[in-house]
């Protein structure tokens, strides 16, 4: 891949595009057929060192941090380890309780940004072990990390990242399965999983084949004011992550909130004016979902779903493939990059360079 725009009107176009490439590039002589397993020699970290993890702690900023809760939701699936993601930005400010069992993992699409620096900086001085989950091959988070992994997403030049946030949740489930088949994740699990991320490529295609349909939803949301995004466990940080790409792009004002929250304040918001955006996967939560849908359909709310099939309270949806339920979230986002990018487009945005915003943050 080069920075060359490759015939799309944007980056993020083009990048948007580049999914399923980029998916199969991360996966990429990983993948052990014969344990069901992934080979990530790069985390320094062998088996012994692994079984000693006590607890992991995912830190990144913006869409990263995003991208590293789904990877701490992975990771309790499949390795059973608590895991928890926090904002670089914060954690650095709160003086954290460093633990020598905790497991620190800085995620980060430029490796530069200065939050995630300082964070993993302050975690060193105080003798923790940090693995980088980075797309910048040498950058500076890279090289300060004792281990880690590149996300091989290739360059992202649009400020908004798109299939960075998609190859670093995938690089999560491989680091999720690694660590998982080392303690009580089975072989039938463990193939399970491979034979899921291997169908991914394909079914980003299909999802980028129905765009569409997806731009003409967004000609049709693009004159709201404002949007709510709702999920649920799994579907929360892809809700959270495409509200941020519709404000960074868009510039309309967006709220995600988990679907269990709405009856505890948001509900208050719910009326014809204020779409709603919910990600509504065909997993052991669906009934639930379905209920917070009927919730915002008693109150004339509109909603489009991103589900795994139709909806019958939804006004739209937008069917994608189901994967398994783990990983599920890596494809329930890309319709939503699609979506923000069109409702921008519309609405005459300058996409690729959003106002006030820098690719990467590289000061306090
Ligand atoms: C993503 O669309 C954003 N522009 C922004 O939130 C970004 O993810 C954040 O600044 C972190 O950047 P990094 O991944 O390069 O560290």
């Amino acid at each position: 891949e080069s920075y060359d725009m490759g015939g799309h009107d944007t980056y993020m176009h083009k990048e948007i595009s580049e999914q399923a490439d980029a998916v199969d590039r991360v996966l990429r002589g990983r993948i052990d057929d014969r344990f069901s397993t992934v080979h990530l020699g790069g985390l320094n970290l062998d088996a012994r060192e692994a079984r000693g993890v006590r607890r992991i702690k995912i830190l990144g900023c913006g869409t990263s941090y995003h991208a590293g809760m789904i990877g701490a939701g992975l990771i309790e699936e499949l390795a059973r380890i608590p895991a928890d993601a926090e904002p670089a930005s914060e954690f650095r400010y709160r003086n954290p309780v460093v633990d020598p069992d905790t497991l620190y993992v800085a995620v980060s699409q430029s490796g530069e940004t200065y939050d995630v620096l300082a964070a993993v900086q302050e975690l060193k001085r105080k003798g923790a072990r940090v693995l980088g989950v980075v797309n910048v091959v040498g950058s500076a988070i890279a090289r300060e990390a004792d281990g880690g992994m590149y996300v091989h997403a290739g360059p992202e030049v649009c400020v908004v990242s798109t299939k960075c946030f998609t190859n670093t949740v995938v690089a999560f489930a491989l680091l999720a399965l690694h660590l998982g088949r080392i303690r009580d994740l089975s072989v039938a699990d463990g193939k399970r999983i491979i034979d899921g991320l291997r169908r991914l490529p394909e079914q980003i295609g299909e999802i980028l084949a129905a765009e569409d349909e997806i731009k003409k939803l967004a000609e049709e949301y693009a004159g709201a004011q404002s949007m709510m995004f709702i999920g649920r466990v799994r579907g929360y940080p892809v809700a959270l992550e495409a509200s941020l790409k519709l404000k960074e792009i868009s510039y309309i004002h967006a709220e995600a909130y988990p679907a269990s929250e709405l009856k505890h304040g948001p509900l208050a918001l719910i009326e014809p004016a204020l779409p709603t955006v919910a990600i509504v996967p065909d997993d052991d939560l669906l009934e639930k979902n379905r209920a917070a849908l009927e919730e915002i359909k008693a109150r004339s709310g509109r909603i489009l779903a991103v589900a795994h099939r139709e909806q019958a309270k939804a006004d739209h949806t937008i069917v994608v493939p189901k994967n398994e339920n783990e990983l599920d979230p890596i494809l329930m986002g890309i319709p939503l990059q699609l979506l923000a990018y069109h409702t921008a487009l519309a609405m005459g945005r300058d996409i690729d360079k959003p106002r006030n915003l820098a690719k990467s943050v590289t000061v306090e």
